[in-house]
């Protein structure tokens, strides 16, 4: 947790922008597996972090604008929750961590919101996303669960938007802290990666790594050896000598900062000369990328910028023809890259995903695009100093895909499909890194995870 000065700040700001109302937030609850006392690893909500540190399940808080009230909403542990949980300080002391003084029962929460009401208080929210949260907004506030996300606040999601987009000095070290973690478990899963091992012996490492750093994964392993499935949570290939493996994963500190990292290695002790050159456009696709990042670029010209580079990089092997700056205009390099070039990153991996992309990635100046690829980036945006962002550029070659588009003839006159025939079981690279947007430039966060060939090969020997 962060000093209670922190926490108070945060809020302030948030009246100073909200000017009236309530505002109401609500904590994560506990979640059964397979039944409900075999719960999920508890995950505190991350806009009731950012505001209100606590992080136990059952709470909910409401910061009453026209009143002047900040009122946490929870329970005291009772005696036989105690003998089995074990004991905590109460309401009372947790919430004067956070620098709230007032406390009530949760039960009060209820018809402290139908005075608010009656009183005119217009009730903010945000938009829910998991389903007992649903239910009890629904019964809060007496609106359908089908209608719960388009009646939460605009107001208020652009108000903790601007907020939480702009990371401060204390965040950030919290989030090198998550990186160094996310670094360490790639360095091992390098080092460790045998011929004959399966996936799931490497993903299981990393994720007690990133428990062992005191908090857990920031999102599920993806670590496969097919590449190219790019959200690929199957772990049970066996490493061959000629494959790479692909590992996107990271860990989340203890105050909840996540790293989101993606290094992509030969299983056997080099990558041949196909997976180098590959390799190769993707690194410089990723360096260069970085090296443009600075306040006032939008992020969508530099993902563009990337999607340019690894097309000279595929036609210098044949792979793409023709004029790049067409194709690239009109997405044939997307049956390569087919994703965005990356996203916020802080409290949640694509941070605050849950408020909406529209309001975190895109700007009255920039749109979303709708066109394959393109259309999955997330972040598009100018960029400002304190953003922290990933840059995850990558080149796959997906058979189906490529299948497609070929029997359709799409985009002829840019793709060699005869020459994609010898990389249908290639997989895929991604590199991956997380910077932040400084007042002059950027800065990769972390101790730098070897990613040069070189640096790569060295850990594989
Ligand atoms: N780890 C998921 C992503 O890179 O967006
Ligand atoms: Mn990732
Ligand atoms: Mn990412």
């Amino acid at each position: 947790m962060f000093s209670a000065n922190t926490y108070q700040i945060r809020r302030a700001r948030l009246k100073k922008d909200l000017k009236s109302g309530l505002l109401l937030l609500l904590g994560n609850n506990e979640i059964g597996m397979n039944y409900a006392g075999n719960t999920y690893h508890f995950r505190q909500d991350s806009n009731f972090l950012y505001f209100f540190g606590i992080d136990k399940p059952g709470l909910a808080a409401v910061i009453d604008i026209d009143n002047d009230r900040e009122v946490i909403f929870g329970d005291d542990l009772s005696m036989e929750d105690i003998v089995w949980m074990g004991a905590m300080p109460g309401m009372k002391a947790l919430a004067e961590q956070v620098g709230v003084r007032e406390v009530l029962p949760s039960r009060r929460l209820s018809s402290f919101l139908r005075k608010a009401k009656k009183s005119g208080s217009a009730v903010h929210f945000l938009p829910p996303y998991r389903h007992d949260n649903m239910l009890i907004l629904k019964d809060l506030l007496h609106i359908p669960v089908a209608k719960l996300k388009g009646s939460a606040s605009e107001v208020f999601i652009r108000a903790v938007v601007a907020q939480r987009s702009s990371k401060s000095a204390e965040e950030i070290a919290e989030m090198e802290r998550a990186v160094d973690i996310t670094g360490a478990m790639h360095v091992a899963a390098m080092k460790d990666a045998r011929e004959g091992q399966v996936e799931a012996q490497l993903a299981g490492m990393v994720e007690g790594m990133a428990v062992a750093g005191g908090g857990n994964l920031s999102y599920p392993v993806i670590l496969s050896v097919n590449g190219q499935i790019l959200h690929n949570h199957f772990h049970g290939n066996i490493l061959k000598k000629g494959q790479m493996v692909l590992g996107d994963f990271g860990a989340e500190t203890a105050m909840h900062y996540a790293g989101d990292i993606t290094r992509t290695f030969p299983v056997a002790g080099k990558f041949t000369t196909k997976q180098r050159d590959i390799y190769e456009i993707v690194l410089d696709a990723e360096i260069n990328a970085i090296a443009a990042l600075r306040p006032g670029t939008t992020y969508k010209d530099v993902h563009m910028a990337a999607a340019r580079r690894m097309a000279e990089g595929l036609k210098a092997l044949g792979l793409m023809h023709g004029d790049l700056d067409e194709a690239v205009a009109l997405g044939a390099h997307a049956l390569f890259f087919p994703h965005g070039l990356g996203h916020m990153i802080g409290l949640d991996v694509h941070d605050m995903e849950d408020l909406g992309e529209q309001f975190v990635g895109y700007s009255d100046k920039v749109t979303r695009s709708t066109q394959f690829g393109t259309a999955y980036l997330r972040l598009a945006r100018e960029l400002e100093p304190g953003f922290v962002l990933t840059v995850e550029p990558g080149i796959y070659f997906i058979p189906q895909l490529i299948d497609q588009w070929r029997r359709k003839k799409m985009f002829e006159n840019f793709i060699n499909y005869p020459a994609l025939k010898k990389y249908r079981d290639f997989g895929g690279i991604r590199i991956e890194d997380n910077v932040l947007i400084t007042e002059k430039g950027h800065r990769v966060l972390g101790a730098p995870i070897p990613k040069r060939v070189e640096e790569v090969e060295a850990l594989r020997r």
